[in-house]
């Protein structure tokens, strides 16, 4: 990376989303209850596709850098009480839909999914397919945690149609691993792989960190080494987001012992650059996969995407989202399900489902949305012409050149016509650019994660 496009990137280090959604989160309301819900529902048709996500918010033990919606139980039983309400969420929900939409797209995240017994995985998906009509090219993805991965548990994954599995990595490294409370050897890497593969799932994807504990760029560059040796489809390479005034347990992380912004960008260059030379193709910000990848056919048709999980080949229209805290993605807007496992419990018991808040979108919503999504996928965007194709108004969409202009004048954006190109090696710099197009957006009012 050159001396002055890290010294820009430092400049414009800002605190922005990192927009899996438009509107995010934050601007979901209440506005949004059951019954909206319900209606929406009902509206889904046989030609839709449909895409499902499902939340497994437990793991055995907690890792102290972990940002996702979790609860640490040593006990099983909670899961099992869990797996009992996410089938009843399955059966209230379909009985919602008049019809009956061809399911494209299955995913499995959390907390941790592969923390559930084979028996448990075998009858979830059982009740899954009992209640909506699977499509025979369907993807079927699951996150998991190697250090849970048994042969039976593959084995049910294997005979449930899974054919796409995420591992979580983070660092090869003791000293790192034993700083955010997540000893994962070397070998129990290496044996997940060979299972997998044993029972041909084969499209595996690694979730690495930078930005952790004692790393620095040497160790960051062995990351990738032991990772692109495993010769995994794809490769995530994820900043930490260190956010303690959010997660508690991200607290006891010392933080004199974390690298520093200027670090962090030189970790990620360091990574992306040892990727790129070990023949992977980057795609978004964090994703880096084989040329022959479906992700990386997706990205040279443009038909890229990106949901709550980040970069994604599911072109489905509607997702519907199951668990505690799950977000769903309607033609008509975002729901999510309460995050508290006791309401979310409750509700089912009375074949209701707890819907936290939510987001109905408006012309304008959905207008900006499809251009953010498009600069997230792709670092450029020819503004005029895309509102032209997507019949949106451009006037519509405000000055958002006051924005831009300072990240044109530190080289990190270049603007020719209308045409907004993102650096090929800041393309961190994408969140800020949306930033500008986000309507909602209040200057140093959300604390998110910094941009680097
Ligand atoms: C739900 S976890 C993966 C599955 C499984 N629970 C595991 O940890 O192996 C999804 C991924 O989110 C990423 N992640 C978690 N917390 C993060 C944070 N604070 N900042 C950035 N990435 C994070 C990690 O790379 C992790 O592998
Ligand atoms: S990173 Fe994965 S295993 Fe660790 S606490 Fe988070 S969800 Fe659980």
């Amino acid at each position: 990376m050159e001396a002055t496009t890290l010294k820009a990137l430092l400049k414009h280090n800002n605190q922005v989303p990192r927009y899996t959604s438009y509107p995010t989160a934050p601007h979901f309301s209440d506005a949004v209850d059951s019954e909206t819900v319900s209606s929406w529902l009902s509206t889904l048709d046989d030609g839709t596709n449909l895409s499902l996500y499902f939340h497994v918010p437990f793991c055995k033990k907690i890792c102290w850098y972990c940002g996702c919606h979790t609860k640490a139980t040593e006990k099983y039983d909670p899961v099992a009480t869990f797996v009992s309400y996410l089938k009843k969420e399955i059966e209230v929900t379909a009985s919602k839909l008049q019809a009956a939409p061809s399911v494209t797209h299955i995913h499995f995240g959390g907390g941790s999914p592969s923390y559930l017994q084979p028996d448990d995985f075998r009858d979830i998906m059982s009740t899954v397919r009992a209640h909506f009509k699977i499509a025979h090219n369907c993807e079927i993805a699951i996150e998991m945690d190697p250090r849970e991965i048994t042969e039976p548990k593959v084995a049910a994954y294997a005979q449930a149609g899974v054919n796409r599995a995420s591992l979580g990595v983070q660092d090869f490294h003791r000293d790192t691993q034993k700083a955010i409370n997540r000893i994962q050897p070397l070998h129990v890497v290496f044996e997940c792989v060979s299972l997998l593969r044993a029972y041909e799932i084969s499209d595996i994807s690694i979730d690495l960190l930078y930005g952790l504990p004692h790393q620095n760029i040497e160790k960051i560059r062995e990351n990738v080494r032991i990772a692109a040796g495993l010769s995994p489809n794809r490769i995530s390479l994820f900043g930490y987001a260190h956010v303690p005034w959010m997660k508690k347990h991200m607290q006891l992380i010392a933080e004199e012992t974390l690298p520093d912004g200027k670090q962090r960008l030189l970790q990620f260059e360091a990574a992306r650059e040892a990727l790129l030379e070990k023949g992977y193709v980057q795609i978004g910000l964090d994703h880096f996969v084989q040329p022959q990848d479906t992700m990386a056919r997706a990205y040279l048709k443009g038909e890229l995407q990106r949901n709550f999980q980040g970069y994604t080949t599911d072109k489905a229209p509607a997702l519907i989202g199951f668990g505690p805290s799950a977000i769903s993605s309607l033609p008509q807007g975002y729901y999510q399900n309460t995050p508290n496992n006791r309401d979310y419990y409750r509700a089912l018991d009375d074949n209701d489902l707890d819907i936290a808040r939510g987001l109905e979108l408006s012309d304008d919503d959905k207008a900006r949305r499809s251009l953010i999504e498009h600069i997230m996928c792709y670092q450029r965007i020819d503004v005029a012409r895309f509102c032209e194709e997507h019949g949106i108004n451009h006037a519509s969409l405000g000055d958002y050149m006051a924005e831009l202009t300072p990240l044109i004048a530190d080289g990190l954006v270049e603007m020719r016509g209308s045409e907004i190109r993102i650096k090929t090696d800041a393309a961190q710099v994408s969140r800020i650019v949306c930033a500008a197009f986000d309507a909602y957006i209040q200057p140093q009012a959300a604390q998110h994660s910094q941009v680097a």
